[in-house]
């Protein structure tokens, strides 16, 4: 390659992922794909009803920058409905494309070169390259796990911040452990940041899937929280478009200006029908209020088929993962195991050391139980045999 064409990676430790590289194994071996996190059924036909009605009615020219209002209005009388916190659906919500977008704008604004981000590993995979891109330096948390499953050790975190901390970045329900926020981490976690300049980044991707009569604590709950927080969340977990990467940012309007300050150069906005059609459909409050009964079923039954077999179950509180522990299966190194349970038993599932940074080996892997009932029989069925 000639010196003309090269240019320095700003992103040198990013490559093929293992999630890629579990999704071609799984098609190759034509495994039942437990790895990929999303649904492999359809959303609502009225969701999509109302996406064309918006295209039909000609909604197809650019909205404005910060969303459709009708959207960020339903947005922001649904928190206040659940939570209790009053976002300006004007100045304080924004529609991006999809969480991930979200994130990487909230870092982007929000942490200049030197800063530092504690980062509370395992973590999702587009957290530390924002981080990078920022100019930021990742600071890891690991979480502790036992039998009770996984928690963040806040003591751990409390010793993590410098002075140089500029922003903690936490997600709940939890994305791959399944584990959600208790009032006590909340406190934890407010205790850490009060009398500081630290900004919060809260990833509320699965916020409607918490189960076993739990309660989803947004951050915003949190009065202290709510004034330092990014909260960010996806249209594409909840309504099961995950395709359609819309989502939103909710921040306290100082924090929203800036926000958009990049958004604005960064997408501009997001596309058109689909906004109208999300907003028409959030008056159908059911759909989100009955979710989690919906996965929770889906959960119960996953779990009641693996008690058929030897892993050991995690818990699940949130999310769509079910995380195992295989040790009395095997002793090969997760990403080894993933490959092996893949192409030999076919069924496919991500090692939860993808999602670390610094290498880490516990014996577990994350199954995703948003499929249809017979995706999840074929794979218990062959799980039952190992
Ligand atoms: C924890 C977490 N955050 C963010 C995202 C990205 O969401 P989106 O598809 O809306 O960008 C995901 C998707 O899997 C996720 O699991």
């Amino acid at each position: 390659m000639s010196q003309l064409t090269q240019i320095t990676s700003k992103l040198p430790k990013v490559g093929t992922t293992i999630f890629t590289v579990m999704s071609a194994l799984a098609s190759e071996k034509a495994a039942v794909n437990l790895g990929q996190g999303f649904p492999d059924f359809d959303c609502d036909p009225a969701l999509i009803d109302a996406v064309s009605a918006a295209m039909k009615a000609g909604l197809n020219q650019y909205p404005p920058m910060t969303g459709v209002p009708a959207l960020r209005t339903a947005i922001a009388e649904k928190i206040k409905a659940l939570h209790g916190y009053q976002y300006d659906a004007t100045t304080e919500i924004t529609i991006t494309a999809g969480a991930t977008q979200g994130i990487l704008t909230s870092l982007l604004c929000a942490v200049h070169a030197g800063d530092e981000v504690i980062v509370i590993e395992p973590a999702y995979d587009s957290y530390v390259p924002a981080i990078e891109l920022a100019g930021g330096t990742p600071v890891f948390v690991q979480m502790q796990v036992d039998t009770q499953g996984y928690s963040v050790p806040w003591d751990k975190v409390a010793a993590a911040v410098t002075p140089k901390t500029r922003l903690i970045m936490v997600n709940t329900p939890h994305n791959p452990t399944g584990t959600i926020f208790q009032q006590a981490d909340i406190d934890a976690l407010a205790n850490i940041v009060r009398g500081t300049e630290m900004l919060i980044l809260a990833d509320e991707v699965y916020e409607h899937m918490v189960y076993d009569g739990q309660q989803h604590l947004s951050l915003c709950r949190h009065p202290e929280l709510a004034k330092r927080t990014f909260v960010n969340s996806s249209f594409g977990k909840t309504y099961h478009v995950t395709g359609w990467k819309v989502g939103f940012v909710a921040a306290p309007a100082a924090l929203m200006a800036e926000f958009r300050k990049v958004h604005q150069f960064n997408v501009f906005t997001v596309n058109t029908p689909v906004q109208h059609g999300l907003a028409e459909y959030m008056k159908h409050q059911s759909a989100y209020i009955d979710l989690p009964r919906f996965y929770q079923r889906k959960r119960d039954l996953f779990q009641n088929g693996l008690k058929n077999t030897r892993f050991k179950l995690l818990p699940s509180e949130g999310t769509y993962f079910q995380c195992v522990d295989y040790s009395a299966i095997s002793s090969l190194p997760e990403a080894e195991f993933a490959k092996w349970l893949t192409s030999e038993i076919g069924v496919a599932a991500i090692p939860v050391s993808a999602f670390y940074n610094t290498p880490r080996e516990s014996g577990i892997v994350r199954f995703c139980f948003a499929k249809k009932d017979e995706t999840l029989a074929l794979a218990l069925e062959r799980l039952a045999k190992i």
